[in-house]
């Protein structure tokens, strides 16, 4: 089983960012952790802050990876273009969040990925990812 973890705009600051909502540790760490846990699963994983190189990577996962766990961060309220690429690839899509989007701002209440993907985890902080890779199993 191969699966990609996809991080999007600002997740590369974790660990620093925001850790009253996102916590003190760093994905690089976490990523590690999961490694370990999941010791049958080949994980990969991508951050990028830009947009089209996160969907020019869910395009490339198509040929890949049995499965992508996306963490869109503040493109999940804004991007139909991610909707659109993950409409336009037969690889599965669990989208994640660290924070419950639901439980914050309004304009976090929307997501344009949660339609469009096999199911959405969120709340549990770093764990979501955790559950999003046991899914899968
Ligand atoms: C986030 C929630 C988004 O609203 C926010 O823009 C993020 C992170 C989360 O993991 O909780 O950057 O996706």
């Amino acid at each position: 089983m191969k699966l990609l973890i996809i991080n999007g705009p600002n997740l590369n600051l974790l660990g620093t960012r925001e850790p009253e909502i996102y916590g003190n540790q760093t994905f690089k760490e976490y990523f590690n952790d999961l490694q370990k846990k999941f010791d049958s699963v080949e994980l990969s994983y991508y951050q990028s802050n830009i947009e089209g190189e996160l969907i020019d990577m869910l395009h490339d996962a198509r040929k890949e990876f049995d499965g992508v766990i996306l963490n869109a961060a503040a493109y999940t309220h804004t991007s139909v273009a991610i909707a659109d690429a993950i409409k336009a690839i037969e690889t599965p899509v669990i989208e994640v969040h660290i924070s419950n989007t639901h439980a914050r701002e309004s304009f976090r209440h929307k997501s344009f990925l949660s339609p469009v993907v096999k199911g959405v985890i969120l709340g549990f902080g770093l764990k979501s990812y955790d559950l999003a890779i046991q899914s899968f199993l």
